[in-house]
């Protein structure tokens, strides 16, 4: 038996490594989230990191650096080997893949990118690592004392700087949907807005802040975070629980809302058929957005523009979360906790809602309006009932929102969730001539609302100095949701 060796060649294994990811975007987010680790893990005073962009016009390229303050790589042997996870600080760092991956991709000719760190024994030995294009087997790291040669750098300290250079073609895949060449400001600007839409959460949280600098086009702007603006909330509305994913205990985080289109980010939370649907984040970070189908198993349409439904997997246990694939955009359908996720969000929400929240929101009230009325009322024979029907003799009969007998007095009840106008009025008026119809005599009207519209109550008083069908004197009276003990 002879050995024959298969080991591959470094710059073919390079071209190869690269090409993983569709944007600009997805590059940077792996150094992002090896900073984010690095300061998770050391729990960090300090968490600022500086994305610094120039476009080198000579080459038509574009230079980027990454810088942070955080410990610096301690093992830059374990860190360059492809797949070794021996350095994972968090379940950030999951592959043993990331910086690699986004390197090739960014740079595939293999021939510019560096990488400068320093430890703090580094820093108090005045000295910092430099680690160099072309990727290889054994790669030389280079001992750099800062009195030849000053730290590169703006942040004073341990850190590291990431420095490579890519295409402007690569650069320009932040602009998903124009034509041309778009003005560098520009792509900076959606940078920001992907940076702050991943990192919500986390930058929320301060686990980072982070800045893009541009000198060459004057752009230095903190990344904020990108969030949705909601409209209203479905049930199970929001808050966190404890759930089982494939027998592993998880913390899970979930609001499941109406949202209206972001108006900082143009390409965020708009209320459309890309924006909407379940977002998976772990940890913070977003995984996957965008999904229906393979939660509940309905073709994406706009009917579902306006649901947005979030949940973020919180553990420190990296073999308790969903595996993402390699390049980190996406996660492993087919995955059993991400498939016990699913399973979750649809026994809470068995459907997707078409409704909009408002809507919702208002017959929720008023069934918590009756629960009320039933808690307090102690008649045996009462009466309370939200499917209440009124001109039933004349074969079309209305629904009235809320009916209360408590056992002496009919109440007839109109809600609106925000302001009560004329119609709102009228409305009332229907149902109590359609009792009279009915041969019930109802004691009260209650037109309930948030607030009332002008002339509305001026309008009231002068119906209750006439009298019904009967001859029995109206009555109307106007109440907000807290005289009647809901809040919201
Ligand atoms: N900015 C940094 N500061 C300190 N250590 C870092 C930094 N960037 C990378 N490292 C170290 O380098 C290792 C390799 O990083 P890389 O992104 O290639 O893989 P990973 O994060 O371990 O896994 P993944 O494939 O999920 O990204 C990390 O585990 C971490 O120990
Ligand atoms: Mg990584």
């Amino acid at each position: 038996m002879t050995r024959i060796n298969v080991s591959p060649y470094a710059d073919a294994l390079w071209k190869g490594v690269g090409g993983h990811f569709d944007s600009f975007s997805e590059i940077i987010y792996e150094f992002i989230d090896n900073i984010i680790s690095n300061y998770d893990k050391n729990k960090s005073m300090i968490r600022a990191a500086i994305i610094n962009i120039e476009p080198v016009n000579t080459t038509n390229t574009i230079r980027v650096k990454i810088e942070d303050c955080g410990s610096g790589i301690e093992n830059i042997e374990a860190a360059l080997r492809l797949g070794d996870t021996s350095n994972r600080q968090t379940p950030l760092n999951e592959h043993g893949f990331g910086f690699k991956h986004a390197l090739a991709s960014a740079n595939p000719e293999n021939n510019r990118w560096i990488i400068y760190t320093r430890t703090e024994a580094d820093l108090s030995n005045g000295q910092y690592k430099v680690v160099k294009a072309p990727y290889d087997f054994s790669i030389e790291e280079e001992i750099v004392s800062i009195t030849t040669s000053p730290w590169p750098g703006r942040l004073n300290g341990s850190g590291t700087m990431f420095e490579f250079e890519c295409s402007r073609e690569l650069f320009n895949t932040l602009i998903q949907d124009r034509r041309g060449n778009p003005g560098v400001h520009k792509c900076l600007e959606l940078l920001s807005w992907d940076l702050g839409y991943v990192y919500s959460n986390i930058i929320k949280e301060g686990r980072i802040a982070l800045t893009i600098l541009s000198s060459t086009v004057n752009y230095n702007s903190p990344v904020a975070a990108i969030t949705p603006d909601w409209v209203g909330l479905y049930d199970p509305k929001e808050g966190k629980i404890k759930k089982s994913l494939d027998g592993n205990d998880v913390d899970i985080e979930f609001k499941f809302g109406e949202i209206k289109a972001n108006d900082i980010s143009s390409r965020h939370y708009q209320r459309n058929m890309s924006t909407s649907g379940l977002e998976v984040r772990i940890n913070g970070r977003l995984l996957e957005s965008n999904l229906l189908t393979d939660v509940w198993g309905v073709e994406q349409h706009n009917k579902y523009n306006h649901f947005l439904a979030q949940v973020n997997i919180i553990s420190n246990n990296p073999d308790y979360l969903p595996k993402t694939r390699t390049s980190k955009n996406g996660i492993r359908i087919g995955d059993k906790k991400l498939l016990d996720l699913f399973r979750w969000v649809k026994s809470v929400m068995p459907e997707p809602p078409e409704k909009l929240s408002k809507e919702f929101s208002e017959r929720e009230l008023v069934k918590k309006l009756k629960e009320e009325k039933e808690r307090h009322t102690r008649a045996v024979d009462k009466h309370i009932d939200n499917e209440f029907e009124v001109f039933r003799i004349r074969q079309t009969p209305v629904r009235v929102d809320l009916y209360v007998y408590d056992g002496t007095e009919v109440v007839l009840y109109e809600a609106k969730k925000g302001s009560a106008d004329m119609k709102a009025f009228y409305q009332l008026l229907m149902y109590w001539d359609g009792a009279v119809d009915d041969e019930i005599e109802p004691s009260e009207g209650v037109l309930l609302a948030e607030s009332f519209a002008d002339g509305v109550v001026n309008l009231i008083e002068d119906f209750n100095n006439k009298t019904d069908a009967k001859g029995n004197r109206y009555k109307f009276v106007c109440k907000t949701w807290t005289e009647e003990g809901i809040n919201f």
